[in-house]
């Protein structure tokens, strides 16, 4: 049969005052360090002898000493009141999560996924205040960098800096162009079959532009750059007003406005990227940023 013996203890208090006159030696001194009175302090010793059955302390030469079944007692006790300590920090987290800050900073063309990923968080825990900021990819290092946010979104990770990562999705890169663009009648296009169409580019200091030199340069490919825009926007009108063609990620294309554009089939592509969060191995993560990564965990699975 299951033991009572808890029943018999009479309060989680007596057990930190057993624990008080433990680490002090003295009821005297017990009695002090919790501002109580010399027979209170004996009264719930005693009160715990009696709940026992045995006793737990003797005085030898006036000092006090410990039973075995006592040292027993306290250990049970250290380990309650852990316990305790633990739901504390526990509760105090759960409290905090409801309202705090998340810093965010994402790359420019993550604006278009991110606000989905962040509406079914926001309305879990509706009292957490987001704070987004977006820049390019070079402007979203520099606040890595600095430990400005909690976490980051890239597709092209910074390989300088000591951060996790967590991929979330995918970000394929795809040729868009208009539809009465000639090329877009052609079969069994090649990157050299665009090599000299005015092509617009994102600025420096972009991801995309990053993952489009690469790939350039591996596949010994080259582009005639007719235009540099710094917004991923500006040159889907630009290639809808037939100003050239570009490669954007194909999330660029998912929401809103597709009027006029349409992608090039071209063998070599899509470039293959991932999105991925990011933060710094050398930050302590807030609750907020932790429950946040959770939540897009499993949303994943
Ligand atoms: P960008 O970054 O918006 O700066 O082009 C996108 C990316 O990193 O893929």
């Amino acid at each position: 049969m299951q033991s009572r013996l808890h029943a018999h203890i009479g309060t989680i208090r007596q057990l930190e005052i057993l624990l008080a006159v433990h680490d002090k030696g003295s009821i005297n001194q017990a009695a002090k360090s919790l501002f109580l009175t010399q027979p209170t302090v004996s009264i719930q010793m005693k009160k715990l002898a009696d709940a026992i059955g045995e006793p737990i302390y003797h005085l030898s030469n006036r000092k006090l000493m410990f039973t075995d079944i006592g040292l027993e007692l306290v250990k049970t006790a250290v380990e309650v009141l852990d316990s305790f300590a633990r739901l504390d920090m526990r509760l105090n987290n759960m409290r905090k999560l409801k309202s705090g800050t998340l810093r965010l900073s994402v790359v420019t063309t993550s604006k278009y996924l991110i606000p989905h990923l962040l509406g079914p968080f926001c309305e879990q825990f509706p009292d957490i205040e987001v704070q987004l900021n977006i820049g390019n990819r070079e402007q979203t290092i520099e606040r890595l960098k600095q430990s400005v946010d909690d976490v980051y979104v890239f597709s092209h990770l910074p390989n300088d800096i000591d951060c996790h990562t967590l991929a979330f999705m995918e970000n394929p890169l795809v040729a868009i162009a208009h539809p009465e663009n000639p090329l877009v009648k052609r079969k069994n296009l090649t990157l050299e079959d665009i090599r000299n169409e005015p092509f617009l580019m994102r600025e420096k200091g972009s991801g995309t532009r990053h993952a489009i030199e690469e790939f350039l340069q591996n596949q010994q490919a080259n582009i005639n750059i007719k235009m540099t825009i710094e917004s991923n926007e500006a040159i889907k009108h630009c290639v809808m007003s037939k100003l050239g063609i570009s490669i954007l990620s194909a999330h660029t294309l998912s929401y809103g406005e597709q009027n006029g554009l349409i992608c090039l089939p071209i063998k070599e592509l899509p470039i293959k990227t991932n999105w991925s969060f990011v933060w710094p191995k050398n930050k302590r993560q807030t609750i907020v940023a932790q429950q946040f990564l959770e939540h897009i965990k499993a949303s994943k699975q």
